[in-house]
């Protein structure tokens, strides 16, 4: 039986149903979240793109010259051109994410756009064990590039293993990390429930994948998306809920909803400064240098390793 197969009868035969939030992101997936990026609720990627803009010199120089530049779970790889234009003599940039169609189409754009460096994709999975290939890591000044709040959708005890395996699985001593920060709960929500629906139907294609590679027969109208801070834990909660009782068939595996079931598909963890701090000082990285916007929503951050 495939991974994702697994995940979900695992994770839907729980008291409290869960999925994998990896499973959003096949072709599909990462399209509908690049439109997720240009909604106008989603201040995440205009806010980190403004920092990234008006910083570029800076950030430039805590990473140095000759940089590789490795970029786990890249999506469109937009933020790396601002970076790259300003960086001296980089030698290499690997765009690494899940979907194996999706970071080769990224990476074909890219070598056009950025004719002066090399572009090698890595398909890679950030919760296995796998090191980057040796050719990349025999490299000098590997230097870990992770925008987009990416951060935020890990456990915190995740994020401190994956701020771990930056050093002990990419070799890199440099991180310069976007995380997102702790503001009202309507700016919040409103980001993850766009008044279009996108976000939605990214939620969605969750179901839609286990109906295609899964043999599943869910009705994707009989689900609802929703997300909700939840100040306790200093996060978004995006979930599907059940509009009504029912029985869904994952091939010969059956589940049965309750109306207003719920199940919880992705978190998005929002820190302070200071939370942040503790939290990298926990994984081995000390924050070296901070930029935030104007109106302290979102955060771009250099960390070295201690
Ligand atoms: C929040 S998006 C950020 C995308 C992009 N870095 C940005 O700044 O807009 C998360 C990215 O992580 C990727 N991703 C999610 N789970 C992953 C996993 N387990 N391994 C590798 N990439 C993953 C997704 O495909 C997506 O590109």
């Amino acid at each position: 039986m495939s991974e994702f197969f697994n995940h979900v009868i695992e994770g839907l035969s729980k008291k409290d149903k869960k999925l994998n939030p990896k499973w959003f992101y096949d072709y599909e997936g990462s399209k509908i979240f690049e439109q997720i990026t240009k909604l106008d609720e989603y201040y995440i990627t205009r806010t980190e793109i403004d920092i990234l803009k008006k910083n570029q010199d800076e950030i430039s120089k805590c990473i140095g010259e000759h940089a590789t530049i490795i970029e786990p779970g890249a999506g469109a790889g937009e933020k790396i051109k601002i970076l790259i234009k300003s960086l001296k003599k980089p030698e290499l940039y690997v765009p690494s994410d899940i979907s194996k169609t999706y970071i080769r189409d990224i990476a074909t754009k890219l070598e056009k756009a950025l004719p002066n460096i090399k572009i090698e994709p890595w398909v890679f999975d950030f919760q296995s064990n796998e090191k980057i290939p040796s050719h990349i890591y025999q490299k000098k000044n590997l230097t870990t590039f992770f925008p987009g709040s990416t951060i935020g959708n890990f456990e915190p005890l995740d994020a401190i293993n994956f701020l771990k395996k930056v050093k002990n699985q990419f070799y890199s001593d440099k991180i310069i990390i976007g995380v997102d920060l702790i503001k009202e709960k309507k700016i919040l929500e409103r980001a993850y429930n766009d008044a279009l629906g996108v976000t939605s139907k990214f939620n969605k294609n969750i179901l839609k994948r286990m109906n295609k590679e899964l043999n599943a027969d869910l009705n994707l109208d009989f689900f609802k998306h929703d997300a909700i801070f939840n100040k306790k834990k200093s996060r978004i909660e995006m979930r599907l809920i059940s509009q009504k009782k029912q029985h869904i068939n994952i091939g010969q595996t059956s589940f049965l909803f309750q109306d207003q079931e719920i199940i919880h598909t992705e978190n998005s963890y929002k820190y302070s400064l200071d939370m942040f701090k503790n939290l990298a000082k926990d994984a081995g990285w000390s924050v070296a240098k901070i930029w935030v916007d104007k109106n302290k929503l979102f955060s771009v951050q250099f960390l070295i390793h201690q």
